[in-house]
């Protein structure tokens, strides 16, 4: 029913799809992506069917951390273009229905920011507290045992004004002192500058970050660890992430956010359920959705991929709305980790599960990490910590949008290596072939946009064992679907035993041959195969 459709804020029924700036598309032929690049490429995300756009940092920087490092937080970097490339791509993506979320970075600043300039300049500097600086121990160790995400310890020592300064991630990204009022107010306004221009929300950075220990007291030693994890993972970040006093700082942002209409406030945490659940604040008044990132780090096995979707669910504040992240800009990419055949599988579960789904630019044509050659690593986490693998580049190379010169990315060589497949798999190829990745996300997501059963339903397990995973979506005014996956390559039934035998129609599968065939109280899969139903309604069966 349109009526009920419109009822529910925009972020709750569409679709959101990050792109990363640098890799989407170049407009001006430097080999890196830009604004203009994005506004070339909307008619293609309108075709898509996706909601909205959140767009990685795009403001000047000097790109240590490839934008993450924000030296001006109301500007935009040269490289990507103008406030006015800005500006057009925000009415454009209006003028198409398309809403602009943008990446807020309020954890820590560039080290070339005016800011920490001014803060390092001399102890007795106004701007001295709006940083986290502290003396050395008696004998000039650092104040704490805290390490940096990025690797090494997360102070840095400063000759000139002799303190050390504490950075969670790159020495050239110092973290704000967000117990500071004026750092509060200071970002506070950059949201509403953004605001104001009229972007649609934010995406916050390392939101669990934002406050630390007063005392700060060392993290305890995990006993967990092993040596191919980041040397983070060594201790146990209890004092210097995840502060109660972080839900203040969250529910002001969201208060920031609210003032302005049907806009959105995420945050990227990274914690288990529990601790995760908080980040909607106590009186459902945090982050609208605190990212989900569960499908991202599970390992590939239905059981436990059931079993947590249950918890999850469970877990959820009575107002909490559910999202589910399949990839992004930091992690391996969902065709590289399941493999091909799975990642077909992925999509359906990330397109018919109850909560926003967040799509990762090129997952949608079943990208690939691309294996970067040592040399051309520029990952900073990749360059640190090089005996560990953890670059992120394979997850961030350009957009393959045809078999042309540079995929369709840029007339100039990329600033990343492209997939060598990319003559094979690209946008312009996929979108005529109805057995392509994208052909089946494009349905997935044209069918979770026009169902409420899909984009707002009940979700109701059904059942799951070592191969399969199967589940209901049940909208309010009747109808339903059934959702049945085989995550494994071997064939399997799926017999149902319930009352009553569920029958329908097969919508959207993952081998398009299956589509408009009936289901009963047998399901046959093949590998890697799955199907949503719609299943008739109880009034409709024939009566015997
Ligand atoms: C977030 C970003 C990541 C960045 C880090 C530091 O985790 O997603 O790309 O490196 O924060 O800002």
């Amino acid at each position: 029913m349109a009526s009920s459709i419109t009822a529910s804020p925009w972020w709750k029924t569409g679709v959101i799809y990050q792109i990363y700036p640098r890799s989407f598309r170049d407009a001006n032929g430097d080999g890196i992506g830009d604004l203009q690049g994005i506004a070339l490429q909307l008619d293609y995300l309108q075709w898509l069917g996706i909601q909205a756009l959140w767009i990685s940092p795009f403001y000047p920087s000097p790109m240590a951390d490839f934008g993450y490092d924000i030296a001006n937080y109301t500007d935009i970097d040269p490289i990507f273009g103008t406030m006015a490339d800005f500006d057009h791509l925000l009415q454009e993506a209006h003028q198409r229905g398309l809403k602009v979320i943008l990446d807020f970075v309020p954890n820590h600043t560039s080290d070339l920011h005016p800011w920490f300039v001014e803060s390092k300049s001399t102890k007795t500097a106004p701007k001295r507290d709006w940083y986290i600086w502290h003396d050395g121990k008696p004998d000039g160790s650092a104040p704490n045992n805290w390490k940096s995400v990025f690797g090494g310890s997360a102070w840095e020592w400063d000759a000139h004004t002799r303190q050390y300064y504490y950075h969670g991630f790159l020495k050239e990204q110092p973290d704000l002192n967000w117990r500071n009022e004026a750092v509060q107010e200071a970002m506070y306004g950059v949201m509403r500058f953004w605001l104001d221009k009229g972007v649609d929300g934010f995406r916050v950075d390392v939101m669990w970050h934002l406050i630390k220990d007063t005392q700060l007291r060392d993290n305890p030693v995990n006993p967990d660890y092993t040596d191919n994890q980041p040397t983070y993972d060594q201790l146990l970040p209890v004092y210097s992430t995840d502060q109660p006093e972080v839900h203040t700082i969250v529910a002001r942002m969201r208060q920031v956010t609210e003032a302005y209409d049907a806009r959105v406030l995420i945050g990227e945490v990274y914690l288990p359920i529990q601790q995760l659940m908080m980040y909607y604040g106590a009186q459902n008044d945090g982050a609208h959705m605190p990212f989900n990132f569960l499908l991202v780090r599970l390992p590939w096995q239905p059981r436990e991929i059931a079993a947590t979707i249950d918890q999850y669910e469970g877990a959820l504040p009575a107002e909490g709305w559910p999202n589910w992240v399949l990839g992004n800009h930091d992690n391996p990419r969902i065709a590289s980790r399941v493999g091909e055949p799975q990642a077909r599988i992925a999509a359906m579960l990330l397109l018919t599960l109850r909560g926003t789904p967040t799509l990762y630019y090129g997952d949608e044509i079943g990208m690939r990490d691309v294996a970067i050659p040592a040399e051309e690593i520029q990952d900073p986490q990749g360059l640190n910590m090089p005996d560990k693998d953890l670059s992120r580049d394979p997850c961030r190379t350009p957009m393959q949008w045809s078999g042309g010169d540079n995929a369709g990315f840029s007339p100039a060589t990329p600033w990343l290596r492209i997939d060598k497949r990319y003559p094979r798999v690209h946008v312009e190829r996929q979108r005529d072939d109805p057995f392509s990745m994208l052909s089946l996300y494009y349905k997935l997501i044209q069918l979770r946009n026009t169902e409420p059963a899909l984009n707002k339903g009940t979700y109701m397990p059904v059942y799951s064992n070592d191969q399969l995973i199967a589940y209901r979506r049940d909208s309010p005014d009747g109808d339903s679907f059934l959702v049945v996956m085989n995550l494994t390559p071997r064939p399997c039934r799926y017999r149902q035993t319930g009352e009553p035998i569920l029958s329908g129609q097969v919508i959207v599968a993952t081998s398009p041959e299956l589509e408009n065939t009936h289901i009963g109280e047998n399901i046959y899969l093949s590998g890697d195969e799955g199907i949503v139903a719609r299943l008739a309604r109880t009034d409709d069966r024939p009566t015997t």
